[in-house]
């Protein structure tokens, strides 16, 4: 009779029982919870399910089986393969959710860290209060020029009217540059500009020429012996009057908010009329006049404060520069910064704006610009 011998070895072949089955299950399902990495799973996988995993050569043995066993066999490797499988899926999703996870984490950006700033720097508040003024100016069509601070003494006097006998050239106010004989002096005003101006530029000109000016004087809360002006001077027909009180009411507006200003009259020898522009005291807007119960130390019970020299261009200097008073007219003016922003800014000492210390500027932060 035909028939597996025990000599041929296929009888030797045995179906693997339910335990040893449910064993190898076992095996694999601890085998992948073991594995936390997507790498680790794999090695699982291949040892598990892979060719030569016992389950795969379980399975590759049914067809070696006694016929009548296959069946069964076949029913308890094939559910067995089932479930691992089904635990490899399950598994791998909770690794590979795991390691997104951990990935996640690792590139969170946290926003509330506290970064650590490093200041940037600003410009100083003299500079911001320049640029602000010019910028009011510009506005309006005029032009920004600029002089030398060491200026030819010429025209920082002569051609401004000031003769040389005149008190302001004294040198108690003016600081000369070596030797003295070269006619040098550190501008004591922006003016100088002015003549500059009228020599370079075609007519009609608008310019404010704000910059730095020098002179011989104390140090001390309401002086600096170096310090900035903002010069304005418009030359063109029919300029009056008029026209310098507008445009002056602007600047102060522009610069102080709603505020009321007067002329009053004062002497320059470059101006003709001249005049004191005041603004109206921001501290006790007129109050403390004639009333010495409420007295105020601003104005001195004034009721207004000084802000800046101005007048109607004397035809002197017009005629200096070469230009027919007959036919121009012009007005000019000349405004401290640093008393400027003394008011602006409520800044009651000068030195504060010199001595470079950053609480100064922080304090005018939003303030000076
Ligand atoms: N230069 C004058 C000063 O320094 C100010 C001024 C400028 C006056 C222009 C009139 C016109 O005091």
């Amino acid at each position: 009779m035909s028939g597996p011998s025990s000599s041929d070895g296929p009888d030797e072949v045995t179906a693997p029982t339910a335990e040893r089955v449910e064993q190898l299950v076992r095996e694999a399902i601890a085998a992948f919870a073991q594995a936390t990495t997507a790498a680790d799973l794999n090695t699982a996988r291949l040892a598990h399910t892979g060719d030569r995993s016992p389950l795969a050569l379980a399975n590759r043995g049914i067809g070696q089986l006694p016929p009548a066993d296959r069946k069964d066999a076949g029913r308890l490797i094939g559910q067995a393969r089932g479930k691992v499988n089904q635990a490899l899926a399950a598994r791998r999703e909770e690794v590979e959710a795991a390691e997104l996870e951990t990935m996640l984490q690792a590139e969170t950006v946290d926003v509330t860290v506290p970064v650590e700033l490093s200041p940037v720097g600003a410009v100083h508040p003299i500079t911001g209060l320049i640029d602000r003024i010019s910028d009011v100016f510009v506005a309006m069509g005029w032009e920004v020029a600029e002089g030398p601070e060491a200026e030819a003494e010429w025209l920082n006097f002569d051609a401004l009217n000031i003769a040389p006998d005149h008190p302001a050239r004294g040198e108690t106010d003016t600081l000369f540059v070596d030797p003295p004989e070269a006619g040098v002096v550190m501008r004591t005003h922006t003016s100088p500009v002015q003549g500059r101006t009228l020599l370079d530029r075609e007519l009609p000109v608008y310019v404010v020429c704000p910059g730095k000016v020098y002179r011989a004087d104390e140090f001390d809360a309401t002086h600096v012996p170096v310090f900035h002006q903002i010069e304005g001077l418009c030359v063109d027909k029919g300029i009056t009057l008029g026209h310098l009180k507008g445009t002056l009411d602007h600047f102060a507006r522009a610069t102080f908010g709603d505020v009321r200003t007067r002329i009053r009259p004062n002497y320059f020898p470059f101006t003709e009329p001249s005049a004191e522009l005041d603004l109206e005291c921001f501290v006790c807007h007129g109050d403390s006049v004639g009333n010495p119960d409420r007295p105020c130390r601003t104005c001195s019970s004034e009721g207004w404060i000084e802000w800046g020299g101005c007048g109607v261009v004397n035809p002197r200097v017009l005629i200096a520069a070469g230009i027919d008073p007959e036919v121009y007219s012009g007005f000019a003016f000349g405004m401290g910064i640093e008393r400027t922003m003394m008011f602006r800014n409520n800044a009651a000492d000068m030195r504060d704006m010199v001595e470079g210390d950053i609480r100064f500027s922080r304090s005018l932060v939003g303030g000076a610009r």
